[in-house]
């Protein structure tokens, strides 16, 4: 019988996750189905139950429920971590939620953008969900320092005190800084995590921002965006959005659910070329 699993979202239409899921499926041979399913804003939970009560094995949780997502069931450490969810299982009659955005952006960096993060600094640019998302799996990978970079001073400090709650971090000195204080300092990575992409909005960062050899990742995909174009102009070494990140969490959830890893470059390759 076809196991069925859905991404929950609202909007949701756009979602690329039926698509990536129905590549991996044709790819490990496995029998699934996975659907886009918009929920009301105030209906999120309704929707889970109504998932459960249907059958469904799993769903992948999007903009705006995470945060919701996360009271929701047992949480993972990385889930906890992230104080959101974006993978939920439904087995044994219970929910177990998991977050894999923040793997799927080491992955991305490490394995397909052959950037090893450990020994690197790292300027992670926004303090809000999808920051709260990566940032244990970035401390995780062991990089020389980490700042957190942000418009508004108390939501930095916020994630950095949110992360320092655990003992596994604090060893860490993370740094926060707010915009326009960067002064000249250099970075090996920098990591674009706010949504100002999407307005069209610049981040502001001085010029000698990128070290040699400097990777600059903007978590967004679908659009060149204004940091994407700065860092271009800038020299950085290589410049990349986030879709490499959207298959690789989508292939850590499918290993959640399935117990069996797709391969991701091919899936990647196959959306690269609709863009
Ligand atoms: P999400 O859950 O998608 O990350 P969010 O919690 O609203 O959304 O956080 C958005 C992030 O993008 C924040 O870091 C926000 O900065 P503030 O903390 O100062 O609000 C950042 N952001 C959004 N619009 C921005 C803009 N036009 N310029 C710079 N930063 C922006």
């Amino acid at each position: 019988m076809t196991d069925k699993y859905a991404v929950i979202g609202n909007p949701v239409a756009h979602s690329k996750s039926p698509q990536i899921h129905k590549m991996f499926a044709e790819q490990t041979g496995q029998d699934i189905s996975y659907e886009a399913i918009l929920a009301p804003l105030d209906g999120f939970s309704a929707k889970v139950t109504w998932l459960r009560n249907e059958g469904y094995k799993g769903c992948n949780v999007t903009v705006p429920f995470k945060h919701e997502a996360w009271r929701i069931g047992a949480s993972t450490a990385r889930a906890l971590d992230a104080q959101a969810v974006n993978t939920l299982k439904f087995a044994d009659g219970k929910i177990f939620g998991d977050n894999t955005d923040g793997v799927g952006l080491v992955t991305d960096i490490e394995n397909n953008l052959n950037t090893p993060l450990k020994s690197k600094s790292i300027l992670l640019i926004g303090a809000g969900g999808a920051a709260y998302g990566v940032l244990h799996s970035l401390l995780e990978a062991f990089p020389s320092s980490l700042v957190i970079y942000n418009r508004t001073l108390e939501k930095a400090l916020s994630l950095k005190k949110s992360i320092e709650l655990h003992d596994r971090f604090r060893h860490f000195s993370l740094k926060t800084v707010e915009f326009g204080k960067l002064g000249n300092a250099q970075f090996d990575v920098v990591i674009n995590a706010t949504s100002a992409g999407l307005t069209g909005n610049e981040i502001p960062l001085p010029s000698t921002v990128f070290a040699p050899a400097a990777l600059a990742y903007d978590m967004m995909y679908g659009l060149e965006t204004p940091f994407m174009r700065f860092a271009r102009e800038q020299g950085a070494a290589v410049v990349a959005d986030g879709l490499g990140m959207l298959v690789e969490q989508a292939a850590e959830a499918f290993f959640i659910w399935r117990n069996v890893r797709p391969k991701t470059a091919p899936v990647i390759a196959a959306l690269r070329k609709q863009q």
